[in-house]
């Protein structure tokens, strides 16, 4: 059975979580969602420590999350864009995946991307791609697909139809994943 792992970057419970709760409420196999806000997790301390012993030197929720990243099939990562890249948060979590690098424990595993961006959705995706390049080929992610929302205040997408059709579209090509 498929295990998914969402994981929302956002600092707030706006736009991010709402289409990640959404894809989350309509997959039927093992699912997790996390939100990384509530989590206490350190940024990488940059000893490098895990280059040589392939684990981390920092005890927090780290510590769980990686555990749910090695048991899960498909990770799908969703964050806000800021400064035209991933959030503080969400970078934070990709730079203590840096474990995994020596290890590659992540290889090959399926990932999946979304961001939310006030801009126009042209300009997210250009910078969504540019944004997440390092964390999948550092870790030899399999990139399923990027998507983007152009979304401002918190409450934009729910009041939004179309992203109604594209959270049924990323929950289409997610089921249809082998
Ligand atoms: C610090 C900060 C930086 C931002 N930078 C950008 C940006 O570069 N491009 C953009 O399109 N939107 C930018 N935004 C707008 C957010 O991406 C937008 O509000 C989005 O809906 C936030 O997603 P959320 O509701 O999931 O938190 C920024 C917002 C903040 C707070």
């Amino acid at each position: 059975m498929t295990k998914y792992l969402l994981i929302s970057g956002s600092p707030r419970k706006g736009n991010t979580d709402f289409v990640l709760s959404k894809v989350y409420e309509s997959l039927n196999e093992k699912k997790e969602l996390i939100f990384l806000r509530d989590l206490n997790f350190s940024h990488c301390k940059g000893c490098l420590t895990c280059y040589s012993t392939g684990a981390c030197v920092i005890k927090d929720d780290m510590e769980q999350l990686f555990s749910s990243l090695l048991s899960a099939d498909m990770i799908i990562i969703g964050s806000p864009l800021y400064y035209g890249n991933v959030s503080g948060l969400m970078k934070q979590f990709i730079d203590r995946t840096i474990p995994a690098y020596e290890s590659k424990s992540l290889k090959d595993k399926q990932l999946l991307s979304i961001m939310v961006g006030g801009g126009k959705v042209q300009v997210t995706e250009k910078f969504h791609r540019e944004a997440i390049k390092g964390f999948v080929k550092y870790n030899r992610l399999d990139l399923i697909e990027t998507y983007n929302f152009e979304a401002f205040e918190a409450d934009d997408l729910k009041q939004d139809v179309q992203s109604k059709m594209q959270i049924s579209e990323i929950v289409r090509k997610i089921n249809s994943c082998p």
